[in-house]
């Protein structure tokens, strides 16, 4: 496990480091649009014409993933005229990662220049009218993850009255939804911690709170990307129903088989998001 002081010389350093090595190998135009591919979703890399593709165990000090489904790849190129990023294989808090190597993807971004991020993830819907396969754009998270190493992050009061979801990139992604007629939900997300699948009595919480969904990603990487002033916005896959909302018993592997029947029509909703839909 790597450790750093999070805002130190050395992980500062670390970043650098990473950045250099990205650096040497491909340009980074500034109107690149990053996108994280979640759990299962990596397939939508072969849309894109690659300028430079990493495995992440070849750029320095990068976390690599444990998790099966993760594919540890972070790629440059083009979707049609569009520069972009894809990030596939971060890693969770869940594996033990401390807050500031899962935002390291973050802080590279941002030191390459890159100002706008769309996450996607695999979340477990709790909202009853949420359906397996269904997409749903993230208007706002709870953080459930008891992390007080994110705070590192948060002594920004900005952050707070703005939101963390940029309403211009959210309402991109809304008005494609309709034009592709593909239904968009919208909701809520809890971030929890896992690594285990909520409990009855947890996501009954979590729905008093207001959550439409949960997840074990994404509060961190959304928070550090706002702290450096990146537009940000999140699509979650309901690869399940969470605990209680359906009788089911829940598998990483039926994440793992949602996400694959629901690739294709998120692979082709996500590309045109980018390809016909973001003018600037
Ligand atoms: N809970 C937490 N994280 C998840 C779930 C869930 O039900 N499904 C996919 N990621």
């Amino acid at each position: 496990m790597l450790l750093a002081k999070p805002n130190g010389d050395n992980y500062k350093k670390k970043v650098a480091d990473a950045v250099k090595h990205i650096h040497s190998h491909c340009d980074v135009p500034k109107n690149t649009v990053a996108i994280v591919l979640g759990s299962g979703l990596g397939a939508f890399a072969s849309r894109v014409k690659v300028y430079h593709s990493f495995k992440t165990s070849e750029i320095p000090h990068f976390p690599t993933p444990s998790v099966e489904g993760h594919g540890g790849r972070v790629t440059f190129g083009t979707l049609g005229d569009r520069p972009v990023a894809l990030i596939e294989g971060r890693v969770h808090l869940y594996e033990g990662w401390p807050v500031e190597w899962v935002t390291f993807y973050v802080e590279i971004l941002r030191q390459l220049g890159i100002k706008v991020l769309i996450l996607t993830n695999s979340a477990g819907g709790i909202n009853p009218d949420f359906n397996v396969g269904d997409l749903c754009l993230i208007r706002d998270h709870i953080n459930f993850m008891f992390e007080t190493r994110l705070n590192r992050y948060g002594m920004e009061p900005r952050l707070r009255h703005v939101g963390f979801y940029d309403k211009d990139l959210s309402e991109v992604i809304y008005r494609t939804a309709n034009e592709c007629k593909i239904t968009l939900r919208q909701g809520v997300y809890a971030g929890v911690k896992g690594p285990c699948y909520e409990t009855k009595a947890e996501i009954r919480m979590l729905q008093a709170c207001g959550a439409d969904l949960v997840g074990m990603s994404t509060v961190p990487e959304v928070v550090a990307a706002n702290f450096h002033h990146m537009r940000v916005a999140a699509v979650s896959l309901v690869t399940n129903k969470a605990t209680g909302i359906s009788e089911c018993k829940l598998s990483h592997d039926d994440v793992k088989k949602t996400a694959e029947s629901a690739r294709e029509k998120f692979d082709y909703f996500l590309e045109m998001v980018i390809n016909k839909h973001l003018a600037w």
